[in-house]
């Protein structure tokens, strides 16, 4: 298991991961994060756990994976932003954490409407934002982040979607270290963020898709809708 100790070994940031709270075994990061948001606990702490035994993905799914080889973690936000920007929020981690994994793998990380990051088409990272909103502004946002970093074995369910960062550079993944510059560049780009606001994020992002002028299917409330991707809106939804 993590300790706090090892995971901010030479860590530079200023706020992002100044507390960090670690578990070997927990149901959610998110929920975890969210408790402590709601008792009025400051932007940057972090919660990340060997295990989970009720990972949240996106759409009411679960997020599985095993114990010990894989980050899974959320970091608190509290920025000063109207509640439209939240919908940024899910590319701006995205383009950092790609940034990061692709630092670590040298290998292209590709970013996939609306939160997944790929490497070599498969999927090696989810996000999942949980925020709570006041007064149409952004009280808190929940950045939950899992990444599937030196797992080999997959259910079979997820062959050919999904891949590690170890399987794809064929070498094992200091978890600690990739940890480290995931949070050095989410706090740079925030930064930059709460100073000029989120809208840079959609022009980066795009440059780390592929989707542009494909074809795709979304399921939008039961309904699937097919479509030609033509881009992002400056509030981060799909054209
Ligand atoms: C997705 O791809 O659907 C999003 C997956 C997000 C998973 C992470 S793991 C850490 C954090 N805690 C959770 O319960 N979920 C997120």
């Amino acid at each position: 298991m993590f300790t706090e100790r090892e995971l901010r070994k030479g860590l530079k940031t200023k706020t992002f991961g100044k507390k960090i709270y670690t578990f070997q075994t927990i149901d959610s990061t998110n929920n975890c994060a969210k408790a402590v948001a709601n008792i009025g606990g400051p932007e940057g702490i972090v919660v990340i756990a060997e295990e989970q035994t009720a990972g949240k993905g996106r759409l009411g799914r679960r997020w599985l994976a095993n114990p010990n080889e894989n980050l899974t973690f959320s970091l608190l936000l509290r920025p000063s932003v109207h509640a439209e920007a939240i919908h940024q929020l899910p590319l701006y981690v995205g383009i950092a954490l790609a940034e990061a994994i692709e630092k670590t793998t040298g290998i292209r990380a590709e970013c996939k409407w609306p939160n997944d990051i790929l490497l070599n088409r498969k999927k090696v990272a989810g996000i999942l934002i949980e925020g709570s909103l006041k007064e149409r502004q952004v009280e808190y946002a929940i950045v939950g982040i899992g990444i599937n970093v030196n797992q080999t074995v997959f259910p079979a369910d997820l062959a050919g979607k999904a891949t590690s960062l170890r399987l794809e550079c064929k070498r094992e993944i200091d978890r600690a270290a990739l940890f480290r510059d995931i949070l050095t560049a989410l706090e740079a780009m925030y930064q930059q963020g709460i100073k000029n606001g989120f809208g840079f994020v959609v022009s980066r992002w795009m440059e780390r898709s592929t989707m542009i002028n494909k074809p795709i299917a979304v399921s939008l409330h039961g309904t699937v809708m097919t479509g030609i991707v033509k881009g992002l809106s400056r509030e981060g939804g799909l054209k």
